[in-house]
């Protein structure tokens, strides 16, 4: 279905692949270890297909969209290398992850290299306005993790403080791709603003549904690690509603066995209430807001382009 997506995107889709790469090329030494791990296989790239939408949906692509999508990808990437070495993570995209082949210090040291030349391409092409929104997102992303590493293990979570978490460190990107896509189509504030919306509900979603990817631990096409939110516990969606729904005494005895990382346990009790379906609605609730932003639009093929993005989101495995 993804594939389908990248079909209706041609020939801009490839185009944005040879720009990458380009950009990747003219310093291929210093990021071979992201060659020899995470480019090698490119993920869904989904940020960049994001990126092309809106531009689509909101004028037409150009080449500044090209570089808002590689320059993105290039910060999403940054942020896999960190976040695996915050989370203990020995594979990504179905390879051993940098930190466990190169360690954490290269790990730490190409991410931060990542970031900055992201920036700086950004600035060299007196893209302003896109390098507002995407240096926020940055800034966001960080926030996010750290309020995150604050809730480890910690009863006091809640459902709000998820939100504002996942909002942070995963749909603030996802909304700088919507928000720059229309940048990069000339599009009106009011529609960049409209856009970044668009985006903040689909990463929402798009979290959601990793946090319950991390616990179908018979999956074996994720390419990452399974149960590891609740070896580094980390509380998510239906877990936390499962501690503040069930009575005090099923709820104590959940957080002793999330304490002592017994996934299996932990994900039998979550198979016998209804939490997981819980954060289905959830992200049920972020797609109708989609629905509705994007029935501002009349071009009904783009629109039918998010949608067929949005039912792949929710049903992957990957
Ligand atoms: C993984 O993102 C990180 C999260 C925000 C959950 P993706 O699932 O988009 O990663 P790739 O690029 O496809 O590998
Ligand atoms: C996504 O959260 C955080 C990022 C912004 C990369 P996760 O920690 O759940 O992402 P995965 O599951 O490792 O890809
Ligand atoms: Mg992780
Ligand atoms: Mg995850």
């Amino acid at each position: 279905m993804i594939q389908e997506i990248r079909t209706k995107l041609e020939p801009h889709f490839s185009n944005f692949e040879k720009f990458f790469s380009d950009l990747i090329a003219e310093n291929a030494s210093i990021v071979q270890p992201l060659q020899a791990t995470l480019w090698s296989h490119g993920g869904k790239q989904i940020r960049p297909m994001l990126v092309m939408m809106s531009a689509q949906l909101n004028g037409a692509i150009s080449t500044r969209s090209y570089r808002s999508a590689s320059l993105i990808e290039m910060l999403h990437t940054a942020t896999l290398v960190h976040d695996d070495v915050v989370d203990n993570s020995s594979t990504r995209r179905g390879k051993p992850s940098v930190n466990a082949q190169f360690g954490n210090a290269t790990a730490v040291l190409l991410g931060d290299y990542l970031y900055a030349r992201a920036l700086r391409i950004a600035i060299e092409h007196k893209d302003y306005d896109i390098l507002k929104v995407v240096a926020g997102a940055i800034e966001e992303m960080s926030e996010g993790e750290l309020i995150q590493s604050k809730y480890i293990a910690n009863r006091e979570m809640t459902e709000e403080i998820y939100f504002d978490i996942i909002s942070k460190k995963t749909a603030m990107l996802l909304a700088a791709c919507c928000a720059s896509g229309a940048y990069s189509a000339n599009a009106s504030q009011e529609n960049i603003d409209l856009m970044h919306q668009v985006g903040m509900n689909i990463g929402l979603v798009f979290q959601i549904k990793d946090d319950l990817l991390d616990l179908d631990l018979k999956n074996k096409a994720l390419g990452k690690p399974t149960g590891n939110d609740i070896r580094e516990q980390k509380l998510t969606l239906p877990l936390i509603h499962y501690l503040n729904s069930q009575p005090k005494e099923k709820a104590d005895e959940m957080f002793d066995l999330f304490l002592k990382s017994d996934v299996d346990n932990v994900l039998l009790h979550l198979q016998k209430s209804d939490c997981l379906r819980y954060a289905e609605l959830k992200m049920q609730e972020c797609v109708k807001n989609v629905k509705q932003l994007l029935s501002h639009y009349q071009n009904k093929e783009c629109i039918q382009m998010f949608d067929d993005l949005l039912e792949f989101i929710m049903n992957r495995n990957h």
